[in-house]
């Protein structure tokens, strides 16, 4: 059953969903189950996609996609971070040009950063 915060995607027609609120019943779309993204947090290969959080200062946090910033090119690059502190959510999306990476407001030590590639899916720190 889909939970707050899964992301789910339509292998028909590429729409992307994240769950507000789970409701109890699966979701579909194109008349077909939505596929979970499952979050993958290990590297592989010779692009780099996990999330790096690092602290700018008191008010604000940096977070960095790959140990090799990831390539930002119109067929392959990062859509969007997220940040998370178990309370609040934030979303910043990118474009193709932009560097991989964004700032937050320091949400604190519990927080927990994702992003979305459009090639290699769903990644988190
Ligand atoms: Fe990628």
């Amino acid at each position: 059953m889909p939970e707050k915060r899964e992301v789910y995607r339509c292998e028909a027609c590429g729409n992307i969903v994240e769950v507000l609120e789970g409701g109890g019943a699966d979701l579909v779309c194109c008349g077909e189950e939505m596929l979970l993204l499952e979050e993958k947090t290990a590297d592989e290969g010779k692009e780099k996609h996990v999330p790096i959080v690092g602290v700018v200062n008191e008010t604000d946090i940096l977070v960095r996609v790959g140990s090799n910033p990831h390539p930002m090119e119109e067929k392959h690059y990062i859509q969007w971070i997220d940040a998370f502190d178990g309370k609040d959510s934030h979303r910043h999306y990118l474009k193709p040009g932009q560097d991989p990476e964004t700032v937050f407001q320091n949400m604190g030590s519990q927080v927990k950063v994702r992003e979305y590639c459009n090639l290699h899916g769903l990644w988190s720190a």
